[in-house]
């Protein structure tokens, strides 16, 4: 069942995704939560840092996994997904390194990447919370528009507009990864909760597609109306579309 917060703009919406994850930690201490990148989460990620300072937050026994991280980008890079988290969150909370995962960008054998992380995935005993951005195309962590739903964390290749979008963070186009390793659709539809995060009016065309089309691997976050629990978070501008069904 998908459950829709409309919320006035990205930091209403960062306020609300946050009180979402702090309701998660404080009901249960140890709770393992799955985590994204991008632009979406950064406001909410801020907004529990605050309350993490103001002594309202305890992270030190939060279990963190990861959707996803580039193949080949070293953590030390600005550009890759271990260093973003770090800046974000776990830089400045009380989690313990220990007990964030992100998949192995440096591991250069993507068979060995991917079943050290969905062992990992399964080590952790479940994620009680899955935070989610959706991508224009539909996408959520790397799964891009397909024939079939992968299920577990794969090795993919980036899509042509992806690298170049990405060209500009890099010194040279040598340096743009092209691939990157991601959990699959079914490890996150193994997550108790979903929470996503939707921000913007160049959202809104995909928020009608993924929620109200029909579900199928062309887009990829419409399976999330499979899951029994999702909370889509979203501003007024994303949700212009589906308004008057929500
Ligand atoms: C990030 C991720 C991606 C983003 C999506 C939306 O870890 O897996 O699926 O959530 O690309 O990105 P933003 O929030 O930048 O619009």
């Amino acid at each position: 069942m998908v459950k829709f917060i409309k919320t006035k703009n990205y930091d209403d919406m960062s306020r609300k995704t946050a009180n979402l994850i702090s309701a998660q930690i404080i009901s249960k201490p140890d709770c393992v939560l799955g985590l994204a990148t991008g632009s979406s989460p950064i406001g909410a990620y801020k907004v529990l840092v605050e309350r993490y300072e103001q002594g309202d937050l305890d992270f030190s026994k939060v279990v963190t996994v990861n959707l996803d991280e580039y193949k080949g980008l070293p953590r030390t890079n600005d550009q890759s997904y271990y260093y973003f988290m770090n800046d974000n969150l776990f830089g400045k909370v009380n989690i313990k390194a220990e007990n964030t995962h992100i998949p192995d960008g440096m591991e250069p054998d993507s068979d060995k990447a991917c079943a050290d992380y969905n062992a990992i995935l399964r080590s952790v005993g479940g994620v009680d919370l899955q935070l989610l951005g959706i991508g224009h195309n539909g996408h959520i962590g790397f799964n891009e528009p397909c024939d079939e739903f992968e299920k577990d964390t794969h090795c993919v290749e980036l899509a042509e507009s992806t690298i170049q979008a990405n060209a500009r963070f890099f010194a040279s186009m040598a340096d743009v990864p092209t691939k990157a390793y991601t959990m699959g659709i079914r490890n996150i539809m193994e997550a108790k909760k979903i929470v996503m995060v939707i921000s913007g009016a160049g959202k809104a065309e995909i928020v009608e597609k993924a929620f109200f089309g029909p579900i199928t691997p062309a887009v990829p976050a419409s399976v999330l109306q499979l899951h029994p629990d999702v909370t889509v978070v979203a501003d007024e501008a994303a949700l212009a579309r589906v308004l008057d069904r929500i």
